[in-house]
């Protein structure tokens, strides 16, 4: 039997061994991408190709560890029913053996073809790093052909994750690296035939001087145009702690600028953060057939803490964001819900206005909407959102997992909250702030029986609350 074939009977036979179990998870999400058992992380392939939206992860069968990785698949006709397709990748050939890991989809002469980072690791712990790809003709079963790219000179082996795309009747790949000398950085490939590719160089660097330093190595590089700009998004790793920023261990975000393709030079203002929540990295967008750029992150973050989240005991860990639109406002990444998300609402629970602290019942996969000033909001006896108007502060606080204490994420917000969303799942919450300005996105393992929402309007000025009940049955394995 082939190794490949090997791997993904392994991989189905996992499955079929916990799904009993990963089901009886009071936390096991009602429409939030999950893997059907072991860990997810990252978003990968993110496209919709002839009609159909695919999204490939990262994914760990055997354990909830990471480790070599898979591509697992969940394929959708409308960003909210999904399907679990069979395996996509497996680590199967010497090029790959230690994990499929990151990559994206294009589509190429009629065929998707994606490209992902093959790693490596010897005996001796050494690794090495191939930039491959693979073809499909029904998006569901690949060919591998192999190695495109070795790594350039002047990298580590921490050289992986391209994202490609077609600009002016040319290719372009960025993939996340980090310099010989320990820094991290995106360089950008060029290619006629999305075959051959010849090395541009740098777009950014941890140095460059809009960041003074910006971590040893980034990940996930992910760049496009928009509204005439392009951004360039990316994870970096090593970015310290500075006051309400780069609080968690790994962090997301990204630069917009102008990119000259014929000189290969990235002009570009400083780093701004994309998400304020707990657990957001590695996010992947793609332009859908109508032309919107949709986000998918991943709802977790490689950190010491995601190895003590509760669902460790039930076989799975991680899920994905929920699908999010993006646009440019005055330099800034806005992040609204994708409109099909309104097809999750049941039916509207509460339609009220409020002037002072008021208590709603919710069921565990919610929508909330609250428009008017606010003064906090407790969402489940578990997560407080505050907003402090001296200093101009957004702040959600939630217990640790490790030993309870509370621990906090804030944004600015200097012209307060005039408006928040939530979409609330069985043990997640993401937050859009004033029209997606700026947007939380947590776990969150609240006593799974308690249902309570509360919300304080600020001054008792009106608030209009709305709550709709959400669809629990739309991730189909
Ligand atoms: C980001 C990442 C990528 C890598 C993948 C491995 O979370 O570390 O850089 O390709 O995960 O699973």
């Amino acid at each position: 039997m082939s190794n490949d074939r090997k791997l993904r009977e392994q991989a189905d036979t996992a499955i079929e061994t916990y799904q009993e179990i990963v089901k009886q998870d009071p936390y096991r999400q009602a429409f939030h991408m999950s893997p059907p058992v072991g860990l997810l992380n990252d978003p990968n392939g993110w496209i919709q190709w002839r009609g159909t939206y695919h999204l490939y992860f990262q994914w760990m069968p055997f354990h909830t560890g990471h480790g070599a990785k898979f591509w697992g698949h969940f394929s959708s006709d409308n960003l909210v029913e999904w399907k679990l397709e069979p395996t996509a990748l497996t680590p199967s050939d010497w090029f790959d053996r230690s994990g499929c890991y990151s990559g994206s989809a294009i589509d190429y002469d009629g065929k998707m073809k994606v490209y992902y980072t093959g790693n490596v690791k010897d005996e001796k712990g050494q690794r090495q790093t191939y930039q491959c790809s693979a073809e499909t003709v029904d998006g569901i079963h690949f060919v591998k052909n192999g190695v495109e790219i070795e790594l350039p000179q002047g990298y580590t082996p921490h050289f992986r994750d391209p994202k490609v795309w077609k600009n002016g009747g040319q290719w372009y790949m960025v993939v996340g690296a980090q310099t010989e000398d320990r820094f991290g950085c995106v360089v950008l490939f060029e290619s006629k035939d999305a075959k051959e590719w010849e090395f541009r160089g740098e777009l950014s660097h941890s140095t460059r001087e809009e960041f003074g330093y910006l971590g040893y190595m980034w990940e996930c590089p992910d760049l496009f145009t928009l509204d005439g700009q392009e951004v360039l998004l990316f994870s970096p790793q090593g970015v310290e702690a500075d006051g309400i920023d780069y609080n968690n261990l790994y962090q997301t975000g990204y630069v917009v600028g102008k990119l000259d393709y014929q000189q290969a030079q990235f002009q570009h203002n400083r780093f701004q953060e994309l998400d304020r929540g707990f657990e957001f990295y590695a996010p992947q967008t793609m332009c859908d057939e109508k032309g919107r750029r949709l986000l998918v992150g991943w709802m977790g973050c490689p950190d010491p803490e995601e190895k003590i989240q509760p669902t460790h005991q039930y076989h799975w860990v991680h899920c994905m964001t929920i699908p999010r639109e993006l646009s440019l406002e005055h330099g800034k990444l806005i992040q609204r819900p994708v409109e099909e998300l309104t097809d999750l609402r049941t039916g509207q629970r509460y339609n009220e206005q409020v002037t002072k602290q008021t208590d709603f019942t919710i069921d565990r996969a919610s929508e909330v909407q609250v428009n008017g000033p606010i003064e906090e909001v407790n969402v489940l006896d578990y997560a407080r959102l505050v907003y402090d108007p001296d200093r101009g502060l957004l702040t959600l606080t939630r217990p640790a997992y490790g030993d309870g204490t509370v621990e906090s994420r804030s944004c600015r917000l200097p012209q307060g909250v005039q408006q928040l969303q939530f979409y609330i799942d069985r043990s997640s919450v993401e937050i859009f702030v004033n029209g997606g300005e700026e947007v939380f996105t947590s776990r969150l393992f609240a006593d799974p029986d308690v249902r309570t929402f509360e919300v304080k309007p600020r001054e008792s000025i009106a608030a209009d609350v709305q709550i709709w009940s959400l669809r629990d049955n739309v991730i189909h394995f």
